[in-house]
């Protein structure tokens, strides 16, 4: 049977199977982890999904498919707002909490009870990689080189470009092992830590759904990169004449 007893003014010890539910009572510290779990989810895991298992998996099209997807995508309205508060406030605020817990030893080990040291461990490791890798892979692809709002069918071959160099592609690979463990365990988390999976076989079924999850994210984003891999260098950097030409690409 779970229980929760104090072990600190204003924590608790969770003595359970399974992740220590989130409880009320703990003032502010309460609030900010519940917006750190739900930011997980909602929208930054929402934005992963649609990255991975959307956007990226159109470039198994080809150039044309993956530079019209960018397009629509530079071409939702008000998308610079959509970007800030559905984007980049949301993950820089999970990202900044997540390391302060890291740095906290937050969610006692024992909370991961059957599920494992590594796990916790894990869940940290690979936050923090996803991070390295999602600053890297925003500064190349948003702030240097082409503007792909302005020039989305130079997309493919700007992805291609670093794709096709050793060094960067393991960085991909490493960084989206990285995210769609942390992401796919981190389902498993929140459904624990809000009641929405309880008991013992429930969330060990549920872990195995997961895990499988894990597979199609990975699976998926490795498809796409061998997408880039596979077709002959693209034209990217050649401006808005580009545009005209993406006949040419396809
Ligand atoms: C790829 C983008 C990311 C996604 C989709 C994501 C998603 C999630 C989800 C769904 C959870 C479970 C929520 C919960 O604990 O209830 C979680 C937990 C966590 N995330 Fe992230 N995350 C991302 C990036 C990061 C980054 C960059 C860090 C920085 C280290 C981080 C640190 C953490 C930590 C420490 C936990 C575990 C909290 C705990 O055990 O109580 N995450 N994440």
């Amino acid at each position: 049977m779970a229980s929760a007893s104090s072990s600190a003014p204003g924590t608790t010890k969770y003595e359970g199977h399974g992740v220590a539910p989130l409880r009320a009572g703990e003032g502010i510290s309460f609030t900010l982890r519940r917006l750190h779990s739900l930011t997980g989810i909602i929208p930054v895991g929402a934005f992963l999904f649609e990255h991975i298992l959307i956007s990226n998996t159109t470039a198994i099209s080809g150039p044309g498919a993956y530079g019209r997807q960018v397009s629509f995508l530079a071409n939702l309205p008000l998308v610079f707002l959509l970007e800030l508060f559905g984007i980049w406030v949301p993950i820089a605020y999970h990202a900044l909490y997540g390391f302060y817990i890291w740095y906290r030893g937050e969610g006692n080990v024992s909370s991961y009870a059957w599920t494992g040291n590594w796990m916790y461990t894990a869940q940290r490791w690979t936050g923090g990689i996803a991070f390295a890798y999602i600053v890297w892979h925003v500064t190349t692809m948003r702030f240097l080189g082409i503007d792909l709002h302005q020039h989305p069918f130079d997309s493919f071959g700007k992805v291609q470009t670093e794709v096709l160099q050793p060094l960067y592609f393991l960085f991909y690979i490493v960084g989206l092992i990285a995210a769609s463990w942390h992401f796919a365990y981190g389902i498993w988390l929140f459904t624990a830590k809000w009641g929405i999976v309880s008991g013992e076989k429930a969330q060990k079924r549920f872990l195995a759904l997961c895990l499988v999850f894990f597979f199609v994210l990975t699976g998926a984003g490795l498809a796409s990169l061998t997408a880039f891999r596979s077709r002959p260098q693209q034209p990217f950097d050649s401006g808005p004449m580009n545009d005209r030409n993406i006949t040419q690409v396809r």
